[in-house]
């Protein structure tokens, strides 16, 4: 009976153990202001590497460079790409959330129907104009 006591409070032990290593605040990243600010390394880095796809850049287009350590500075804001970036953001999440949500059992998480690559093509800015006018603007033409 003793012996079965020290195993739960050991497991017990275990468990909030690693309970308090998953709830301990992501300290590696220092300037998060749209981003939930304890995300994983991992998603993070998923989602920079997006940005980099869908507009066509590399990450010295939106983060400043310490041109002596040869390193980039990415909690610094001293780019005005960042801070845009940001605003797009919050824009895209909102086009998903308040516009695409169709029913209950969709959220926008599961259907970011529209991201950077929607607009921007792999471009930095979209294209204003269209380019070859296929269709009509004002009728829905499917075969
Ligand atoms: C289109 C602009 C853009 C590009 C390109 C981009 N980033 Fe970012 N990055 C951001 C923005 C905006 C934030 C801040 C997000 C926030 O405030 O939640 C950020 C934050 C970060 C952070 C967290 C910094 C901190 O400590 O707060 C890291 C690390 C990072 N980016 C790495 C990268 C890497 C690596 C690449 C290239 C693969 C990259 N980024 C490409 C816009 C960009
Ligand atoms: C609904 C369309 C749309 C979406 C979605 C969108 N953008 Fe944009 N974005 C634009 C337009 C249009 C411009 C150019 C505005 C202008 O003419 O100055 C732009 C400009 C930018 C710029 C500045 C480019 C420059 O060099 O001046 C950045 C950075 C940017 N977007 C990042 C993003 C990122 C990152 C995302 C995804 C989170 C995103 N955008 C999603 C439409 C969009």
């Amino acid at each position: 009976m003793k012996s079965l006591n020290v195993i739960l409070s050991l497991a017990v032990f275990i468990l909030l153990g690693i309970a308090a290593v998953e709830h301990q605040p992501n300290d590696k990243f220092k300037n998060l202001q749209v981003l939930p600010k304890d995300i994983t390394e991992d998603s993070l880095d998923k989602i920079m590497d997006r940005f980099t796809v869908d507009l066509g850049v590399d990450c010295k287009y939106c983060h400043e460079r310490d041109k002596k350590a040869d390193s980039l500075i990415f909690e610094s804001d001293n780019k005005p790409e960042k801070e845009i970036a940001r605003k797009m953001m919050l824009m895209t999440a909102d086009l998903n959330k308040n516009y695409f949500q169709f029913n209950e059992e969709v959220n926008a998480a599961q259907v970011q129907a529209v991201t950077c690559f929607t607009c921007h093509k792999g471009t930095q800015i979209p294209e204003k104009e269209k380019k070859v006018v296929k269709n009509s603007p004002f009728s829905i033409q499917r075969n």
